[in-house]
């Protein structure tokens, strides 16, 4: 559920009509729900309440101050993979204690600033990582709290380039090989084992895959105890999916009942602290990407709407193939309906939002882009000179611009032509 809806045939966000900020802030220009985003975030601080838990929002999925700050307000932790990540959060008073530091090549310089502001902990991803955080931990005179990534080995069934948890992935550790690598981890002077933890693909549909992968981290942790490795918390990392196209994915509440359920057959796992790491489920909904068409162009096996936002603004289309609800904003004025491929203006073939979408609509019109408020702003990049576009959160009746639009100077911001005399 979110709060994008029609009211009198003008497409809103929350108590907005899209079309005033289109006007107010020019298209293209991602509009984001602050109702939606908190909606979304209590569905799982609801479904979690009564176990110990923590919720931490997987940053890259929209790194928005104005985002982070309205979770922030919740109580949310997060899930950082960078340094810029990490200030950010701190930028938007987010609580350095509940951060958790995932990816696979972290620096020194991004593991001692973690260590200063002191987070949650590290999610390692291989041994020589372990290492280089022991040294680090050392030089900076910190332990360092660290939590293994396993890769448990599962097939989440979602699209490739998002599926993480199989061997063939580069993430994580395999679950054969934790055991020795906890036992390291033990033993350098500068870490603390804290926890145990997964990610295993993302826009997954079925429940299946996470309990599969529960299991195995399960079995790991009556090993690990038999080691003499105590662990304090489990994060089962993000990935559940959300409605793009009439997919059912399973909500937070029922995923939640799922996995406490099974951990409360395992005499290791019911004490533990649960750790999520949900971006898309959280964000996506809670945003559109507005656009303006500026030409119909009929053709002879196909009619393209030409709009002003194209791959660079939101690349998940052209990417993944990924299927995005496309929707006029105004649907008052009579027009002609036909079948449309949704391009943008960047050349490249692979230029579109989507494709064979029956609209009706006139050059002019407003579109709005669904479900991209996850993996939109963030991916997106200044190819073919275009500026990137502003973001806006609506709460209420309000509106505010939460990152402008680029201008044109800042294009080559930073660039520098050669001397004169060579
Ligand atoms: N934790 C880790 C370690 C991750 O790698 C990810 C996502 C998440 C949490 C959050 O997963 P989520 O709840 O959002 O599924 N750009 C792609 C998605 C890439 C996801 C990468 N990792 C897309 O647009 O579909």
């Amino acid at each position: 559920m979110d709060h994008f809806d029609y009211r009198d045939g003008q497409l809103h966000g929350e108590d907005v009509p899209l079309a005033t900020i289109a006007q107010r802030f020019g298209t293209p220009c991602y509009v984001y729900s602050r109702a939606t985003l908190e909606r979304h975030f209590r569905a799982y601080s609801e479904a979690l309440a009564g176990h110990p838990h923590l919720i931490c929002y997987a940053v890259k999925a929209n790194s928005n101050l104005a985002v982070l700050d309205v979770l922030a307000r919740l109580g949310a932790g997060f899930d950082i993979v960078s340094v810029g990540e990490l200030e950010r959060v701190l930028a938007a008073g987010g609580d350095p204690a509940r951060v958790v530091f995932s990816g696979v090549a972290k620096e020194r310089h991004e593991m001692a600033r973690a260590l200063e502001v002191g987070i949650k902990c590290f999610n390692v991803e291989s041994l020589p990582e372990l290492e280089r955080l022991d040294e680090v931990a050392g030089e900076c005179g910190a332990i360092a709290p660290v939590s293994l990534r396993v890769n448990p080995d599962v097939d989440a069934r979602t699209h490739p380039y998002i599926s993480t948890g199989l061997k063939a992935n580069k993430f994580g550790i395999p679950v054969d090989d934790a055991p020795a690598v906890y036992a390291r981890a033990a033993e350098l002077p500068n870490l603390r084992v804290v926890g145990l933890d997964c990610h295993i693909g993302s826009q997954l549909t079925e429940l299946a895959p996470f309990l599969d992968a529960l299991d195995r981290l399960l079995v790991l942790l009556e090993r690990l105890e038999a080691q003499g490795i105590t662990i304090e918390h489990l994060d089962l990392g993000g990935g559940l999916g959300v409605p793009y196209q009439g997919e059912q994915p399973p909500a937070p509440f029922d995923y939640a009942r799922a996995l406490l359920e099974r951990l409360a057959t395992w005499k290791e796992g019911r004490d533990l602290t649960l750790l999520f790491e949900p971006g898309r489920s959280i964000a996506a909904n809670a945003g559109v990407l507005l656009t303006r068409i500026e030409y119909l162009k009929p053709g002879e096996t196909k009619h393209f709407a030409i709009v002003d936002a194209g791959m660079n603004d939101l690349i998940r289309p052209a990417l993944y193939q990924a299927w995005q609800a496309i929707l006029p904003v105004d649907t008052r004025q009579p027009r002609e309906t036909a079948i449309y491929d949704v391009v943008g203006p960047v050349c490249e073939t692979g230029d579109f939002l989507g494709k064979d979408r029956e609209l009706a609509v006139a050059p002019g019109d407003l579109l709005a882009v669904r479900s991209a408020g996850a993996y939109g702003f963030v991916m997106a990049s200044n190819y073919n000179s275009r500026p990137r576009p502003p973001e806006v959160m609506v709460d209420g009746d309000r509106s505010y611009l939460v990152r402008r639009r680029e201008t044109l100077e800042e294009l080559w911001a930073g660039e520098a032509r050669l001397p004169e005399n060579r």
